[in-house]
């Protein structure tokens, strides 16, 4: 059970796993006390004597003690020379704010945050604390939500202008978290264009790293994820932070290394190219963080993650619900195609088994490559003559559920939208537009805008009656300014761009609460928990190949579970790499996503059509444990040749082991497996061979799994418990 504990000046949140303990300092100072595995007892004199700081009158602002003090919500230009949380302009031009705690609360739940996504109330408390600068009258009010059901603590900060004068803030992370040493290990996910997400791992030093995005998108170069870990930490245990920011804009996630070997963690909208104006009585309400806490290393790290998104944040109607198997027609036919030969590929994926077929880019305006009609989006009538409807129609006459795709936020500067509203896109007057696939960027802060895409994406879906829409976002931004508003509030076209696109995005699945909505952005550029609020999946890359998806689902597992990841076999040659894979491997790590196909099914043989059919039936029948379950990474392609990983059903009856070894070697022993998450106590059969095995076992001794001598060979064994508990 969450609980919040008061003892005079302390106040100590903690679950059956976690503690995380703050107290109000001789004059209002937040300080920061603990965050970390559970705490029967906290001294705050204790630990505060560890930063060299007196707890009682003597303590004072003065004589630059804040530069010692771990804080909650600090500020730079008043004795502390750290990274601060935050930073706003008074009236007078000066920078330094001085929050002093006003007063404090405790609720049952947690409060919605206004226009901005965040995980969801019911089996938690929360502590709210208003504190005020006296000399602007700025008020900050914190918010700390503990779970019952997750070793994770939300943060949140609204900012409101209590005084009489406007005020501009320049910095409002969400998170500071000041740690009292720096033993640890950084890790961050940094990637490109179909390579996303990398992990990174290397020794905290003295000074300031981290990573951020500053191109509007969370973007595929960074994620708004951080994490912390003991050098003695590894996968299965040791101690380790895990921060998440859920956010779809520019970003920074940073640790600040002091003087005196402490660490403070900062997380929040990146502040190169923010400035917020709060006119009095207006409030700014900074994005949520997550903060997880975990002693079962990386793996359990992400165990906490995947619970709590699948639990509070995706849709709810979605979050546990089969998805369909899709096949998407962009490798199978790019910009070239008409409705026959849709419906004949729409007629083969049939046959095999999809339940849901997708139309991508090139149905609108004059589309026949990337350099025209984005906003247009009305039928190409001279490759759907007989529009959406009938294409829709012909599809779902073969049983087939229909999906299209679009990329709403976006604008050609060659589009009838471009003409009639040049004003619609970001831009400075004056300057050259900078185009990037050949587009600009809808200026989504503004209302007119969000109107239009709703009104387009609503006349879209009802027209087609899809099923499904692929929502992608194919650039980053550029050309920061809006005509909508006044030069003093041009630094705040970023976070109005991406408030703008939550409202609509909030808007369309309120309206569509049975359409699957699959985010997107050249791939995995915004794959974020600001975007999962709304869409219970993303397209993970657009690179399909085997191998390099072995990395990247790996790596986007620390923080999102494979319910999130859409997933596709492709053809081979493999379009992005060249690389041949076998069919069953490109099968077994699409299976590790929301499963799917990305390719033209006319042009299977005969064999792998057959295949198609019988892997259609394996993800259906392993789909709710697949989704639903509990995922373990046990070998990682970062560290060697082969990749596994399985998922446990809750009751431990049932598990799904993958294992991909990426170069064939000769004279090689085939890869045992250590297990994870079965029950020991319990004997499990291999589901293709009728083989038993002790969960004990599988898990102490591991799995023997013969590979074919072949690149990219893989293995898939299911197990089935076969005696009671
Ligand atoms: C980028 C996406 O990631 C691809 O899957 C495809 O939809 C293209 N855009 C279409 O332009």
């Amino acid at each position: 059970m969450a609980e919040i504990l008061r003892e005079k000046n302390l106040f100590h949140l903690r679950n059956e796993h976690i503690s995380y303990v703050l107290c109000e300092m001789p004059g209002g100072i937040l300080a920061h006390l603990y965050a970390g595995p559970r705490l029967s007892a906290v001294n705050a004199a204790n630990l505060l004597r560890h930063a060299g700081v007196a707890t009682d009158h003597s303590f004072s602002v003065q004589e630059c003690m804040l530069d010692r003090l771990p804080q909650e919500y600090p500020s730079y230009g008043l004795g502390d020379y750290r990274e601060g949380a935050v930073t706003v302009a008074a009236p007078d031009g000066s920078r330094a704010v001085d929050l002093r705690l006003a007063s404090t609360e405790v609720l049952e739940g947690k409060p919605a945050l206004e226009g901005l996504p965040a995980t969801r109330g019911g089996g938690c408390a929360t502590l709210r604390l208003a504190l005020r600068d006296g000399l602007t009258g700025l008020e900050a009010e914190l918010c700390y939500t503990i779970f019952d059901d997750c070793d994770a603590v939300a943060r949140s900060v609204r900012l409101v202008n209590g005084g009489s004068a406007a005020l501009t803030v320049t910095r409002a992370f969400s998170l500071c978290l000041d740690l009292p040493d720096a033993d640890w290990e950084l890790i961050t996910l940094s990637g490109s264009w179909a390579r996303e997400r990398d992990i990174v791992r290397r020794p905290l030093c003295p000074g300031v790293q981290g990573v951020f995005s500053r191109r509007g998108a969370s973007s595929h170069q960074a994620s708004p994820f951080m994490a912390l870990v003991r050098p003695d930490a590894g996968e299965a245990r040791g101690e380790v932070i895990g921060l998440s920011l859920i956010y779809s804009g520019s970003f920074a996630a940073r640790a600040d290394v002091s003087q005196f070997g402490t660490a403070r963690l900062l997380m929040g909208i990146d502040d190169a190219d923010f400035a917020w104006r709060l006119e009095p009585g207006e409030a700014f309400q900074a994005p949520e963080a997550v903060m997880v806490f975990s002693e079962e290393g990386l793996g359990g790290m992400s165990r906490q993650f995947h619970r709590l998104w699948n639990a509070r944040l995706l849709p709810e109607r979605w979050a546990r619900r089969p998805r369909p198997v899709l096949l998407n027609s962009w490798e199978a036919a790019y910009f070239d195609f008409d409705a026959d030969k849709l419906v004949s590929i729409a007629e083969a994926a049939a046959k095999a088994g999809v339940e849901l077929f997708v139309m991508d880019d090139g149905w609108f305006g004059h589309r026949d490559d990337d350099t025209t009609s984005l906003g247009d989006w009305f039928t190409d009538r001279r490759k759907l003559p007989d529009g959406l409807k009938s294409l829709g129609d012909r599809v779902r006459a073969l049983g087939l559920q229909f999906g299209i795709w679009m990329e709403p936020e976006m604008i050609s500067p060659e589009s009838e939208l471009y003409r009639a509203h040049p004003d619609w896109c970001l831009h400075i007057p004056g300057r050259e537009g900078i185009t990037s696939r050949h587009q600009f960027v809808l200026d989504m802060g503004r209302e007119d805008v969000q109107a239009y895409v709703c009104e387009a994406v609503t006349r879209t879906l009802r027209e087609s009656g899809a099923a499904y829409l692929k929502w992608d976002m194919n650039r980053n931004i550029t050309n920061i300014g809006s005509a909508a508003l006044p030069p003093e509030r041009q630094g705040e076209v970023l976070h109005r761009y991406i408030l703008g696109l939550y409202a609509v995005m909030g808007r369309l699945t309120e309206a569509f609460p049975e359409v699957l909505f699959e985010g997107c952005a050249g791939g995995g550029g915004r794959f974020d928990a600001g975007i999962l609020a709304y869409m219970p999946q993303f397209w993970c890359s657009d690179n399909t190949d085997a191998l390099c998806r072995c990395r990247i689902q790996y790596a986007t597992s620390l923080v999102f579970p494979p319910s999130t990841m859409g997933s596709h076999v492709s053809a081979v040659p493999n379009h992005q790499t060249g690389r041949v894979t076998p069919m069953e491997s490109r099968f077994a790590v699409a299976l590790g996503g929301c499963f799917g196909y990305e390719l033209d099914p006319r042009q299977l043989t005969e064999a792998d059509r057959a295949a198609m059919r019988e892997q259609i039936a394996m993800a259906n029948r392993t789909q709710a444990l697949r989704l639903n379950g509990t995922f373990y990474r046990l070998l990682s392609p970062f560290e060697g040749n082969d990749t596994a990983w399985m998922t446990v059903s809750e009751d431990r009856t049932e598990a799904l082991v993958t294992v991909v070894r990426a170069l064939a070697q000769p004279n090689v022993m085939p890869p045992l497996v250590k297990l994870a998450g079965l029950d020991a106590g319990r004997r499990y059969r291999d589901v293709a061979t009728g083989e038993i095995y002790g969960g004990d076992e599988l898990m102490k001794v591991g799995l023997c799994c013969p590979l074919s001598q072949c690149d990219a060979a893989s293995a898939m064994i299911e197990l089935k418990a076969v005696d009671e508990a």
